[in-house]
Formats: structure tokens, sequence, C-alpha cells
């Protein structure tokens, strides 16, 4: 029984379909609380410097451009084994390959438009929280 934080972000491909409560409803029917949240809209440095674990890959400068096309609402996600529960919740990054009742599944528009970012370990959710957010920002 290991109560974790996560890094969720919500695109702007659901910020632009107004997805936010649709989507916030999946994490708290699935038992996680959302202990901190707020709406930006990045620029091209912080969207840049947020996915520079993707710095080489093909799909990076598109990436960030969607990245900052919107608003996002970034938000820590707190519950047992919230980094895995979320991924679970969120389904597979590619929404063709996603599970049904997930969140990419119902509302996911690509895989580049795939609604909703979330952490892929515990030690990755620690500095992309930190990122985000200061300690006094997050009310468990
Ligand atoms: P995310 O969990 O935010 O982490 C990196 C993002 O890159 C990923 O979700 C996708 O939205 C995006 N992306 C775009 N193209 C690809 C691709 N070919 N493979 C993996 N991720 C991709």
């Amino acid at each position: 029984m290991t109560v974790e934080r996560t890094l969720s972000i919500l695109k702007p491909d659901a910020t632009r379909r107004n997805l936010t409560g649709k989507i916030n409803a999946k994490f708290e029917e699935a038992g996680l609380r959302i202990v901190a949240q707020k709406r930006l809209h990045l620029s091209e440095a912080q969207a840049g410097a947020f996915y520079a674990v993707h710095k080489e890959r093909p799909f990076y400068k598109d990436l960030v451009a969607f990245m900052t096309s919107g608003p996002v609402v970034v938000q820590v996600l707190e519950g047992e084994n919230a980094v895995a529960k979320n991924r679970e919740i969120m389904g597979a990054t590619n929404p063709a390959n996603a599970a049904p009742g997930t969140i990419r599944k119902e509302f996911a528009e690509s895989i580049e438009a795939n609604s909703v970012h979330g952490s892929d370990s515990a030690e990755n959710a620690a500095t992309e929280v930190a990122f985000f957010f200061s300690g006094i920002e997050i009310v468990g």
C-alpha cells in the first residue's frame, strides 16, 4: 500500500473540446485525488524543457508545437500506486491501441493529440511534479 503522487497534463486537444471535467471524473471515479491543479498556456521554452527527454525523437518539434497550441491543465494526482493507476486510466499512448473505457480510447484524437500525459515512473513523477508545482501548491 503505497500512496504516491503523479503529474498529469490535460493537453490542448482536451481543453479545446471542453473535456476537463469529463477527464477529471475518470480520475476521481478510479480513486485518484486531484491535490493540485492549474491552467497554463505553455511557452515553447517551457514545453521544450518539459519534454527534453524526447529531444532526439522525430516527433519532438511537432509535440512542442502541439503542446503550445492552446491551454493545458497541469495537475498532481494522489492515491494508491498513482503512477501505474493513472497510466491504466489513460490507456495506451496511441488511442488505436487503448483499452475500452480509458481516457485515450474515449477522447484522444491521435497519438499526438492524445488528451493526457501522465508520468511513467515514480522517479519521473517527482521531477515532473517539481517542474510545475511548489510544495505549498499541493494540498493533500
Ligand atoms: P506523452 O505521454 O505526453 O509523452 C510524449 C508524447 O509524445 C506522447 O504522449 C505523445 O502524445 C507524443 N507522440 C507523438 N508522436 C509519438 C510517437 N510516434 N510515439 C510516442 N509518442 C508520440
